[in-house]
């Protein structure tokens, strides 16, 4: 009995030893971890974001306290590109977060972020005019939130930026032209209440995504897309009130593999030059008003896994079409096909002329406006 009780003395002499000297070393270690004024700004942005914060469901933000802002939950940090031994945070991802709140104007204080995701939460209110300070940054995601107002216009002082998804979103009003001057890889757009036209400058764009779809664009089909030859991949115009033909040169758009044009009210052909898209894979042209017969080339594209034409006026389609994966013709004037629309409903149509032209979309554009 003695000896255990001893050992069991000790033991605990040895574990007291061990706390004593431990403790004030760990407390220290941390006490001394380098916080630079650039943390130390951080620290500002991210505590008056946190008081923004009117709903964290997930408890994201709750361990944002304290000056370690790279230890908070989504906020990331990397050695600042212009002082490789200083930290700085360099990127924020709260996706999916389901927090409410506003984007309060301190976050300009994040000067080197180079990165900010933002998608899926319910952020009010628009983008801090202080975000023309995050002069790094290259990727802005604050897709579905609840965000309003008109464009965030201070996205164009952005020079780095590539990536800008502001999609579903209660953003309204005109796009500025200048969007299409900055350097940007995609552009989502789409859902929102924007009202707008492409601008002849988009064909400077170095855009390999474009989706504007659920907006109101004017009834134009931009012209000059096809300038954007080099780049663009994903184009996506769907329900965004086109009511003209589609350029009979659009097939320039050698490396589109997503084209959709659906829900518009497009008039006129379906222009032969599709057929030299080589790397379409997706072809939505459905709920137009779209006429003729469909060229055979495009149904051979070697690569097109999914054909919908379906809601247009179209009076012929090739057998090959009917081979490609997935097709869907119906409701058209397609003889001998079933769910077709009646021959009274294609009559009155074909009997009525084709304006490819009806708002002006062929002219050249009207000078800049300046106020
Ligand atoms: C968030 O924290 C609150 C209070 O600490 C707790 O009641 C709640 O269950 C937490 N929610 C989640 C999703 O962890
Ligand atoms: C940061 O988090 C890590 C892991 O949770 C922890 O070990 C470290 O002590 C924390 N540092 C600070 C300064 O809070
Ligand atoms: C396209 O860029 C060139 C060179 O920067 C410029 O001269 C031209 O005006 C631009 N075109 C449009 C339509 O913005
Ligand atoms: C088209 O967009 C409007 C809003 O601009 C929306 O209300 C409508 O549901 C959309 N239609 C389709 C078919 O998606
Ligand atoms: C298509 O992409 C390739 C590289 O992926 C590029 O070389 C080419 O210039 C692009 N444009 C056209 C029209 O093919
Ligand atoms: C499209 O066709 C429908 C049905 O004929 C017609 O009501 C509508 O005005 C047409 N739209 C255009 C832009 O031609
Ligand atoms: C084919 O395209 C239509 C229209 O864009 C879409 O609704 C459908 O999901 C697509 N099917 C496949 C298998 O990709």
């Amino acid at each position: 009995m003695a000896t255990i009780t001893s050992l069991r003395k000790a033991l605990v002499c040895i574990l007291l030893l061990l706390l004593l000297f431990c403790l004030p070393f760990l407390s220290l270690s941390e006490y001394y971890l380098p916080i630079n004024p650039r943390l130390e700004k951080a620290y500002v942005a991210l505590q008056a974001w946190k008081h923004a914060i009117t709903a964290d469901p997930k408890n994201l933000t709750l361990d944002w306290c304290g000056p370690h802002v790279c230890n908070y939950t989504g906020v990331f940090c990397a050695p600042a590109p212009d002082d490789r031994h200083e930290l700085t945070v360099a990127a924020v991802d709260l996706n999916h977060g389901r927090i409410a709140g506003t984007l309060p104007e301190d976050l300009g204080l994040l000067s080197d972020l180079a990165l900010l995701h933002l998608n899926s939460n319910r952020f009010h209110g628009g983008l801090p005019e202080a975000f023309e300070r995050l002069q790094l940054l290259y990727e802005l995601d604050v897709s579905n939130n609840r965000l309003q107002g008109p464009f965030p216009a201070v996205v164009l002082h952005l020079p780095l930026l590539k990536y800008l998804d502001i999609r579903f979103n209660r953003f309204r009003g005109e796009v500025p032209r200048r969007v299409f001057d900055l350097r940007l890889d995609a552009l989502f757009l789409n859902d929102n209440q924007f009202a707008f036209s492409l601008p002849d400058s988009i064909g400077n764009s170095s855009l390999s995504v474009l989706v504007v779809a659920n907006n109101r664009i004017s009834g134009c089909f931009p012209r000059s897309i096809t300038d954007t030859a080099d780049t663009l991949n994903e184009l996506i115009l769907l329900n965004a009130s086109i009511t003209s033909c589609i350029p009979e040169d659009i097939g320039k758009l050698k490396n589109l593999t997503v084209f959709d044009v659906s829900f518009n009210n497009i008039v006129g052909p379906l222009p032969n030059s599709i057929g030299e898209m080589r790397k379409l894979e997706q072809l939505n042209v459905a709920h137009n008003n779209l006429s003729g017969d469909i060229p055979e080339s495009i149904c051979e594209l070697p690569r097109l896994k999914n054909f919908t034409y379906a809601y247009n006026y179209f009076c012929g389609e090739p057998e090959r079409c009917l081979k490609i994966r997935r097709s869907d013709d119906r409701e058209n004037c397609i003889p001998e096909r079933p769910h077709q629309r009646s021959e009274e409903e294609c009559i009155a149509f074909s009997s009525k002329p084709v304006h490819c032209d009806s708002n002006g979309c062929t002219a050249p554009p009207p000078p800049p406006v300046h106020h």
